[in-house]
């Protein structure tokens, strides 16, 4: 158990992030982003994904990051579509496997080509080898706010999901807002059914900011007890199968709010925003964060990182 006002901020840039940028980042760029993200106190990683290159090009070196990777305290979790990509993150020393299942047929379809039963189905043999190589799993359910093809999704469908998830030996659950459909009252809603259905299980929040909407999303799941939240660096990120998708919460945009509230991340913030303008500079684009712009609250900070007068 967390105290009570600590979070963990999980970092999807690496994944999340780069899987949507057009051009291929270097595996000794991705290295040195990871290395100023844990210089700044980051632990948990969502470092790559072991999916099919012809899909997910940005992140065919997946076994050659995980082969240098620093290790320590951190954690690299991977993402995996199915069993192969189970084998090939286990073989890489992955701290944990994330299987990601939509909520809705229509966007499950678009990213992993198969109807929800048969990624269900699937689910059965990357578990029992997971367990056999003692690495934990967590479920994440992708558009559980809300799909950009079908629309509605029904908060049922995605407890059911979850249920499989569980069932079948998750230990943590993470629910995604995909494409920026989520709003505060349906967060709270949501987290208030999982945690009585599901009390003993962890719970993460993902939220994209197609529509401005994510921190009041997120803030929404931090009031009604959720302690876990994936971010990335700069609020890179997007969804490959999705048009006109926006970035994740920028992570120094959300380390600034709970610093500011006294809510421990154990993140220094002034680190992250160097990481985030060296990542700017990397892409060479705007990144969507704020506070990367602004800076820290302290005037003298903000002037030093930020030329903010
Ligand atoms: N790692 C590496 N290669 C893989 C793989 C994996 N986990 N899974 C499949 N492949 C390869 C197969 O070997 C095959 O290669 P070949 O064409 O050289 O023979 C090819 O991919 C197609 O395999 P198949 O099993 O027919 O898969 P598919 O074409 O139905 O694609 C997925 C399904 C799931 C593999 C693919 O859509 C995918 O990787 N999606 C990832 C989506 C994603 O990451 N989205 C963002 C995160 S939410
Ligand atoms: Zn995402």
């Amino acid at each position: 158990m967390l105290p009570e006002k600590r979070v963990i901020i999980r970092e999807v840039s690496l994944r999340d992030g780069l899987q949507s940028e057009k051009e291929f980042v270097q595996t000794n760029i991705k290295l040195e982003v990871i290395r100023a993200l844990a210089q700044a106190g980051v632990e948990y990683f969502e470092t790559t994904s072991f999916v099919s290159p012809k899909a997910i090009p940005q992140l065919r070196d997946a076994a050659d990051l995980m082969a240098h990777v620093e290790r320590g305290n951190l954690k690299h979790e991977v993402l995996i579509p199915n069993l192969k990509g189970a084998q090939r993150a286990l073989e890489a020393k992955a701290d944990r496997l994330i299987v990601v299942v939509s909520a809705s047929e229509a966007h499950n379809k678009a990213n992993v080509r198969r109807s929800i039963a048969d990624s269900l189905e699937e689910l059965q043999g990357i578990f029992e080898l997971a367990k056999t190589n003692n690495v934990p799993v967590a479920g994440v359910i992708s558009v559980a706010f809300g799909c950009p093809f079908e629309g509605r999704v029904p908060r049922e469908n995605v407890l059911n999901i979850a249920q499989h998830f569980i069932e079948k030996g998750a230990d943590r659950i993470s629910l995604a807002d995909t494409t920026g459909l989520a709003n505060p009252s349906q967060v709270e809603d949501m987290v208030s059914c999982f945690k009585n259905r599901f009390p003993d299980t962890l719970l993460c929040l993902h939220f994209h900011n197609n529509r401005g909407v994510a921190m009041a999303n997120l803030y929404a799941g931090y009031l009604a007890g959720v302690r876990m939240f994936d971010t990335a660096l700069g609020g890179i990120g997007g969804c490959p199968n999705v048009p006109q998708a926006a970035g994740n919460l920028a992570t120094e945009d959300v380390v600034f709010m709970f610093q500011e509230m006294g809510i421990q991340t154990g993140i220094d913030l002034v680190k992250l925003i160097k990481a985030a303008k060296r990542l700017e500079k990397v892409l060479k684009h705007t990144l969507p964060g704020q506070v990367m712009k602004s800076g820290p609250s302290d005037p003298q900070l903000a002037r030093q990182l930020c030329g903010i007068t």
